[in-house]
């Protein structure tokens, strides 16, 4: 791809940061990507190479005071980084600088620049700065190397350079008092603990030189190379279609997502109870919709019933518009689909809602089970009953809608259906009630606008939570982070 010079940003290539960063690195820019101990410093700034000799057309070297070539090469080549590929192309070079002693710095810095200039390499990392630095005495020397690092190879050339940090366990200072006002830009990452040792990582945006950050705080993964995930976004379906079903298995429903059945190991098993426990309140329906209702398109398509008893917010209008953007038609949401809603003055008898009085629980129970039986004897098939917990403890109490709950999942044992238990924020004892009786439990919660959903139950580390409309509808797209 050429690289379009009148532009002065050159895109970093690290998916989802050039986004925050106003469409990259200002072009010759000096750059700190500072860290603890395995923060990710090495892997981003390889992405920063790799992503820039093969998608944006510009060479890059890097130079290495810590890590070894053959290490180098392999643990990039297991992120899907195959530098040794590009090296041979002459796209790329690693410069071995492991045994760095003070007299050879001049040399050094030599070195760096011819083979930038016989490169005609317009990228360049410096892993790690501290380790170069340590091997000089004077702080004026390093002054002066900066300022030769910046002038001759970063403005003069055209080059955009990082220089990786590295900072003790528990410190937050980056060190040496010197780089940081010299940096365009500084990055300091982290990885920091979530309930349960579940670990998660951020990027956090210290300065930008020219650049507006309103996001400074960014997650990221390693398991592909470094990505970055900005705060959740809703995305347009570009050409609707509909809900295309996956197969359900002896042991399992499908979620009928499968990047959700792959978290979760197979998928949601036949005659369980699922929890999910919103744990946030800025989630918004539709940001947990998308864990929900894919597996209603499944039950639907596949000529299957439904029972929604929604929690207070999402309508039946919603359910039914939640319904229709899987592709779901008029007749199956009439025949299959059965929304429980508690009477008000002024409500629309459709067919495929059900009023209850909310008066008695008993009365109640028993209608539900009727109209549950109703759709097993229509379609043949076990059916699949939400319950917006929400709703049935303003109705009917704490204390009846646990014990309903209990009996509910003793008998969806039985038949080998399905229940979801939705549960909203301000409940934690429920939640661990709850939580202890259901086969599976999902929580969903947010960090830095970001939607983070994991199992308490399977145990699973957090994923990532990002709406993919790619197939014509809205699925769940979930990333581990790693
Ligand atoms: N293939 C992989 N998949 C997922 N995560 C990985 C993979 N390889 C390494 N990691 C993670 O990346 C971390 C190391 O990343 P990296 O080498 O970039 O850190 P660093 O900040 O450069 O560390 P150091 O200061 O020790 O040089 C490891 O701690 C590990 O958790
Ligand atoms: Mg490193």
């Amino acid at each position: 791809m050429p690289v379009d010079c009148s532009s002065n940003r050159v895109p970093s290539g690290i998916p989802g940061l050039d986004e925050v960063i106003g469409g990259g690195f200002p072009r010759g820019g000096l750059f700190i990507v500072a860290g603890s101990p395995g923060t990710g410093k090495t892997i981003f700034s390889a992405t920063f190479l790799y992503s820039g000799a093969t998608q944006f057309g510009e060479r890059g070297i890097y130079v290495s005071f810590a890590e070894g070539r053959d290490d180098f090469y392999r643990n990039m080549r297991g992120l899907g980084m195959d530098f040794e590929k590009l090296e041979k192309a002459g796209d790329f070079k690693f410069l071995d600088m492991i045994t760095v002693r003070e007299e050879a710095i001049p040399t050094i810095l030599e070195t760096i620049l011819s083979e930038l200039g016989g490169l005609g390499a317009r990228r360049l990392v410096v892993d790690s700065f501290s380790a170069l630095v340590q091997a000089i005495r004077e702080r004026h020397d390093v002054r002066i190397m900066l300022h030769t690092l910046l002038n001759k190879i970063t403005k003069s050339l055209g080059c955009t350079a990082i220089l990786t940090v590295e900072i003790p366990y528990g410190e937050e200072k980056i060190g040496l008092g010197i780089e940081e006002f010299v940096a365009d830009g500084i990055f300091m990452l982290r990885r920091s603990g979530l309930e349960g040792g579940r670990i998660i990582r951020d990027l956090e945006i210290f300065k930008m030189r020219g650049t507006p950050t309103p996001e400074t705080n960014i997650l990221f993964t390693l398991g592909n190379g470094f990505k970055a995930f900005p705060p959740f976004r809703a995305k347009p379906v570009e050409k609707p279609r509909r809900f295309n079903p996956i197969p359900d298995t002896e042991e399992y429903f499908s979620t009928g997502s499968m990047s959700l059945d792959e978290m979760l190991g197979g998928g949601y098993p036949r005659g369980s109870t699922v929890l999910v426990e919103i744990a946030d309140e800025h989630i918004s329906m539709r940001q947990y919709h998308l864990v929900v209702v894919p597996t209603i398109w499944n039950f639907i398509t596949r000529g299957r019933g439904v029972i929604i008893t929604p929690s207070r917010g999402p309508d039946h209008n919603i359910v039914r518009m939640r319904a229709e953007e899987g592709g779901i038609s008029k007749e199956e949401i009439m025949g299959l689909l059965r929304v429980c809603v508690e009477d008000y003055p002024g409500l629309r008898p459709e067919p495929y809602v059900v009023v209850f009085k909310g008066e008695n629980l008993r009365e109640d129970h028993e209608k539900y089970l009727e109209i549950e039986r109703e759709l097993v004897e229509k379609t043949g098939q076990p059916v699949f009953c939400i319950v917006g917990l929400d709703t049935l403890i303003d109705i009917y109490g704490l204390r009846d809608t646990l014990s309903i709950t209990r009996a509910s999942a003793t008998t969806v044992r039985e038949k080998r259906g399905l229940l979801m238990l939705i549960l909203k924020p301000g409940y934690p004892r429920l939640a661990k009630l709850i939580g202890a009786l259901a086969d599976i439990h999902l929580k969903v919660t947010r960090k830095y606008g970001v939607v983070l959903v994991y199992g308490m139950k399977p145990r699973t580390g957090p994923h990532i939570l990002e709406m993919d409309t790619s197939m014509g509808y809205p699925m769940p797209e979930l990333t581990p982070i790693m």
